[in-house]
């Protein structure tokens, strides 16, 4: 058997997962199958084999041509790589460049202003389409309304909005004028977006009142407002005005003098506006994510590296051919996979693509399929999470639809199960398409892992290959590469151009998170090994961090919320593997001395369970909520008073709990199975 993952040192930070996915793994290699590209598909792919040989004998030339083939240049570069402050990287630093320029202008003066930029389909139904030429004027219309709400170059602005399409104007507006944009999902609680709003100092924030989820509208604004309260003990925030996009109609608080309607702005402001061209390293945005530790990061990206490469891997890894495909991500712009797959990457290669607001059952189980027959969708890019759910509802609900249209797919966000995937190609991808399994992160800004369709025979389950100029491995404890057939850590052990910059406001932290494990060498957090043939399977986190439905939560930061709780005394979380989540969040928390009797029954331990799974929701948000709640007389910790995560690992995955002797009282794993209530699902 190929040796797991070694401990990371600490009890908190062994690679606990890939023991069990190590075994599930080998089953899955002994079977696996290959699905080498057809001929047809490589003849004409976007990506040829010699790309990674172009890239091997000279990376930085190659990355260079990159940068020089796919993004305009207001002024060209002169040197591709800086690494002398490593590890903040300057990519193309000389170089001066505008991000909405790049997106939609110069594609209007290619005269290809009336092709169609977005096709937005509503949660409710409502449709609108909209051409480069649309786009260049409703983003420069943006850019003068910012401008004249006094937010300048270099200021921060924070956008709270549904999958709408002010959604990309507003984040390209604020890349016309150089403010870097920190979009904040709008799944998140006011809470979380206060402290984001703070870390960030925004000047701005841009919301709507409400938005459309399950058939009905939501509100969005009240949580801005609520973010934007003095708080007792809180600075006052920065903010001097918010945006409100009108997409409900509901009755809306307004702040007068704050508060300025979207529609109202854009009315009022010239259609054309002067990009401003900034220089390579100049921050595009930020965003926030977790870690291990409750302070979620804020990610910082800058301009020219990392358009550089989102156009790359765009056109590269979904074989965009800009005139013909229509392409759909279904990533919400809250997280990075719209940053690169929704907003930079496609607009930069002039793409056509599909927006949709709502979630994939709403009304039906067949909406998503239907909207792919509809706007004839040719490349979707989603998550396993997604697939199967899909798959779960039955096969008989995309086969209603014509999906003869698809020719690649995508996934990204977690391990893809083979069964998953096989089923995504046979099912959707009418046992036709490739499927491109891509790895990356918050982080990395852009696809790092990933087959290339027409040139890889794809593994199932396996994102298989680092992208022609990224340079990856699997190693050891002590940084030693892993022979094939070995696990490990995954590494990324050259710069890249779209890698984050820093962690905004705190150097420190950034080199302590990423570059202190294996020093000089970029630590992904996430364990992973390598088959007989090289290729890289991922294993999961091997951090504090979890995966439930390819969102990035924290154990740290649940764990804070809940004991922010008054009735809480101390609480421990950890990720459990979900057939269909992936992950799902499970807490054990001890009551507080007065409160501790409350669980004593069933109906008093579901009642506590609802109390704390809605305040995490207020706290951090709705994803965050604990799918199971159990109420425990101890927890399980070594003699430092480390939880022993692994030990509830166990006990939530309903296996023998594994090797306590570390544990400062060992009896205390008898004691958390002997009183656990039966264990109860969510109600949503
Ligand atoms: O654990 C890996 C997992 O998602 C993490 C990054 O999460 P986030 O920054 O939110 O970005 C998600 C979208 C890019 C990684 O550390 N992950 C991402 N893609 C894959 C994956 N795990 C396995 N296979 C993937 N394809």
């Amino acid at each position: 058997r190929p040796s797991a993952p070694a401990g990371r040192g600490p009890e908190n930070h062994p690679a606990p997962d890939a023991r069990d996915t190590t075994a599930s793994l080998e089953n899955l290699l002994n079977e696996t199958r290959s699905f080498p590209p057809s001929p047809e598909f490589a003849a004409q792919a976007n990506a040829q084999p010699e790309l990674y040989e172009e890239a091997r004998a000279d990376r930085l030339a190659f990355w260079a041509r990159q940068a020089n083939d796919l993004v305009t240049w207001q002024t060209p570069f002169t040197e591709t790589l800086d690494w002398s402050q490593a590890p903040v990287a300057r990519w193309f630093a000389d170089g001066t460049l505008n991000a909405a320029y790049n997106a939609v202008d110069r594609h209007v003066e290619a005269g290809l202003g009336d092709r169609v930029a977005i096709h937005f389909e509503g949660e409710p139904g409502d449709t609108r389409t909209v051409t480069y030429a649309e786009l260049q004027r409703d983003v420069s219309r943006a850019a003068n309304a910012l401008a004249a709400l006094g937010v300048e170059t270099g200021d921060r602005v924070v956008i709270y909005l549904p999958m709408v399409v002010e959604a990309v104007v507003a984040m390209l507006a604020c890349a016309r004028i150089g403010a870097p944009h920190s979009v904040v999902f709008g799944g998140f609680s006011a809470d979380a977006l206060r402290s984001r709003i703070a870390d960030a100092e925004a000047k701005l924030v841009i919301t709507a009142d409400g938005g459309y989820r399950r058939g009905a509208a939501s509100a969005l604004k009240p949580a801005v407002d609520e973010a934007l309260a003095p708080k007792d003990g809180a600075e006052p925030t920065t903010v001097e005005h918010v945006l409100v996009v009108r997409r409900t109609g509901q009755d809306t608080a307004w702040t007068e003098g704050r508060d300025v309607w979207w529609h109202d702005a854009l009315e009022a402001a010239d259609t054309t506006h002067t990009p401003v061209w900034v220089e390579a390293e100049h921050p595009l945005f930020i965003l926030y994510t977790s870690g291990t530790t409750g302070k979620p990061k804020g990610i910082l990206h800058t301009t020219g590296g990392y358009l550089t490469q989102a156009a790359y891997t765009h056109r590269n890894v979904f074989d965009l051919k800009a005139d013909t495909d229509v392409y759909w991500c279904t990533a919400d712009i809250g997280w990075v996979t719209g940053h690169s797959y929704v907003v930079y990457g496609p607009l930069l290669n002039g793409a056509t693509q599909v927006i949709y607001e709502g979630t994939p059952d709403s009304p039906h189980q067949g909406r998503w399929w239907e909207i792919v027959e509809k706007y004839r969708v040719s490349i979707l890019y989603t998550a396993p999470t997604a697939i199967r759910a899909c798959m779960k509802w039955g096969e008989e609900i995309p086969a209603k639809f014509d999906l003869s249209s698809l020719r690649v797919l995508g996934s990204v966000g977690e391990p893809s199960n083979p069964e998953a995937w096989t089923g995504y190609r046979r099912v959707i991808g009418g046992d036709r398409t490739p499927i491109v399994d891509t790895w990356w992160q918050t982080e990395t800004g852009a696809i790092m892992i990933s087959p290339l369709p027409g040139v890889t025979a794809a593994k199932p389950g396996s994102a298989q290959v680092p992208l022609p100029g990224i340079v990856a491995d699997v190693v050891d404890d002590e940084a030693r590469s892993v022979p094939n057939g070995g696990g490990g850590y995954l590494v990324l052990s050259e710069p890249w151009p779209s890698m984050l910059r820093g962690i905004w406001g705190d150097l420190e932290r950034f080199k302590d998170t990423y570059w202190s494990r294996f020093p000089g060498i970029y630590f992904a957090g996430d364990g992973a090994k390598k088959d007989e043939d090289g290729d890289i399977w991922l294993l999961g986190r091997v951090d504090d961090v979890m995966n439930v439905s390819g969102h990035r939560l924290s154990t740290t930061e649940i764990e804070s919320a809940l004991v922010s709780h008054e009735i809480v005394a101390e609480a421990a979380v950890v990720g459990a593997s979900d057939d269909l989540t992936g992950q799902a969040v499970v807490a054990f928390v001890i009551l507080r001395g007065e409160h501790a009797g409350r669980a004593s029954d069933a109906d008093g331990a579901a009642a506590v369970q609802t109390e704390l799974r809605n305040h995490v929701a207020k706290e951090i948000g709705p994803i965050a909520k604990p799918k199971r709640i159990l109420v425990v007389p101890e927890l399980p910790k070594t003699r430092s008073g480390k939880i022993m995560r692994r030990l509830l690992r166990d006990v939530a995955e309903n296996r023998t709990v594994g090797d306590a002797t570390t544990l400062a009282d060992s009896s205390v794993m008898e004691l958390i199975s002997a009183g656990l209530q039966k264990p109860s699902s969510s109600d949503d």
